[in-house]
């Protein structure tokens, strides 16, 4: 693509390459010009390091009715029933698209190999390579996207969406030491989740919820914040990046033991190491507790071959680390992994800002409720990248005109001081996060969290050139609003884990939305 100009323009924007992204990309291909930002290099996101897989009813003992079911049950019976039934009767047709644009998943004996992982009542997880189904898609995702003439720019960091009469029609981006304005019919943010929020991550260091961010600044709802999922079992290397042991290693028959050897996990749930992953998570820590040891997953018993063949990347990554998993045990711990909530979307991805869709883990569609099914996640970029490229393909453009003033957020020239204190910032509320809003949440770490997050604040007001303080001033805002909300529903629900929840309490609390309006009063009514 042309920069030259510094100002340019295309029908559909697309911040984000990973599978929601790409996804939406290729259905928009024959309708204008598509261009997707990556704030980093394309296979920078998420979506390259999932392992586990795709969940689709596929078997002849499966359908698509039990898969709603078991999506609605781990999502404690809080999510959109009409948007898991879109998930689940779409899945399929979904999955046949991948496989007419080359996708090969694996099979055995002729068929496909359907895996297993917590809280489905079936085995239908579909998975590339073994353990490598995110790297896969997103290679042939590309390759078919650049196929069809989508376009894309890498290292691109948008500071802001620009807005006219309240309607989404562009972005500004930063590129380099260079900024741009694109102008375009739609913009689709398929950015993904704010894993950095926390200290322990799965999450790629590209997640920082910046979508989440700038959406809101636009004046898109966010809701849901307070249920973030953790990950059980996540090795970490003495040196480098979390690095996530599949569930599908447990769903093949691995076993979580402590440190004296003991399996546990019956104790704490009737379906073992395939309960529900905050259940899992906080087992794992209260046997750390307890024990005063390590947490070990255990696949020995599963056999080299079959562990090679299975999972190769994980057997892989734990040799490069020391750990011969077909002989020794991995030690695991849980890590922050998907943020459940996200920007309030309708059924077609549209946002509250007209012209402004969102999709994929940024977005919120009600599929999830409180707590996200193993491997829902994929399918979820695929089912509604496909409703999002419909709806975008249809969207009115906007009048010509000036962009509006207070389009999408911009703050004060940052101050020497506001940049000292914002390049400041990242590891303490890094650190604040995982021990005070993570897998266990009270009244007095939140509030305490809140008073500090709150010491914070005024650096919001700033806008700042260099990205990864700009990252740094997002990541302050989402975890605001997230422990707020968290303060907010005092009931354990989902993934959010009240020790202090009063029985019978809040039953009624519905979904927990923030718009920018609400900013000053949300954290008035706490000091
Ligand atoms: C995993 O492979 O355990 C992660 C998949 C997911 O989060 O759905």
């Amino acid at each position: 693509m042309d920069l030259s100009g510094e100002e340019a323009r295309v029908d559909f924007v697309i911040v984000g390459s990973g599978i929601a992204g790409l996804y939406t990309a290729i259905r928009l291909a024959g309708h204008g010009r598509v261009l997707v930002l990556s704030k980093q290099e394309l296979i920078a996101g998420n979506t390259w390091f999932a392992q586990g897989g795709i969940a689709a009813a596929f078997s002849a003992e499966d359908s698509p009715e039990l898969h709603l079911e078991d999506t609605w049950k781990a999502g404690s019976r809080f999510g959109d029933r009409e948007a898991i039934s879109i998930l689940v009767q779409e899945a399929p047709l979904r999955i046949r698209d991948l496989q007419e644009m080359g996708v090969q998943f694996d099979c055995r004996n002729g068929s496909l190999d359907l895996g297993q992982e917590g809280a489905h009542s079936r085995k239908r997880i579909l998975h590339i390579g073994g353990d490598a189904t995110g790297r896969e898609l997103v290679e042939a995702l590309l390759r078919k996207a650049r196929s069809l003439g989508v376009q894309f720019i890498e290292n691109a960091f948008v500071t802001r969406l620009v807005t006219r009469d309240g309607c989404c029609c562009g972005v500004c981006f930063q590129k380099g030491r260079r900024c741009f304005l694109l102008t375009s019919r739609v913009v689709i943010l398929a950015t993904g989740g704010c894993g950095q929020l926390f200290k322990y991550t799965t999450n790629s260091p590209a997640v920082t919820g910046d979508g989440l961010a700038l959406a809101f600044r636009a004046g898109a709802v966010l809701r849901d914040l307070e249920f973030f999922q953790f990950h059980p079992t996540v090795f970490f290397p003495p040196q480098g990046r979390p690095f996530l042991i599949s569930e599908a290693v447990r769903g093949e028959g691995a076993r979580l033991v402590n440190c004296r050897g003991e399996a546990f996990m019956k104790d704490y749930h009737p379906r073992g190491e395939l309960g529900p992953r905050d259940v899992v998570s906080r087992a794992i820590v209260s046997e750390q507790r307890r024990t005063g040891g390590p947490v070990f997953l255990d696949l020995r018993h599963l056999g080299a071959d079959f562990i090679q063949g299975r999972f190769p990347t994980i057997y892989r990554r734990c040799r490069e680390w020391g750990v011969d998993i077909t002989r020794e045990l991995i030690p695991v711990s849980p890590a922050a992994h998907y943020l459940i909530g996200g920007i309030q979307v309708d059924l077609e991805g549209r946002t509250a800002v007209p012209n402004l869709f969102a999709v994929g883990e940024t977005a919120s569609t009600g599929v999830h409720g409180a707590n996200r099914l193993a491997s829902n996640s994929l399918l979820e970029g695929l089912v509604f990248g496909h409703r999002v490229a419909a709806a975008a393909a249809q969207a009115e453009p906007q009048a010509a005109g000036g962009a509006d003033r207070d389009s999408g957020g911009e703050g004060l020239p940052a101050t020497t001081e506001a940049e000292r204190e914002c390049a400041r910032l990242r590891e303490p509320l890094q650190a604040l996060m995982w021990e005070k809003v993570g897998l266990v949440r009270r009244e007095e770490g939140l509030a305490e969290a809140l008073r500090r997050l709150e010491g914070w604040r005024p650096l919001l007001e700033y806008e700042f050139l260099v990205p990864e303080l700009q990252e740094n001033r997002n990541m302050l805002l989402i975890a605001l609003l997230m422990t707020r909300a968290a303060l907010w529903r005092r009931q354990s629900k989902g993934c959010h884990y009240r020790e202090d929840s009063v029985p019978g309490e809040d039953l009624s609390r519905g979904h927990i939305s923030f718009a920018k309006e609400d900013l000053q009063g949300i954290f008035k009514e706490y000091f």
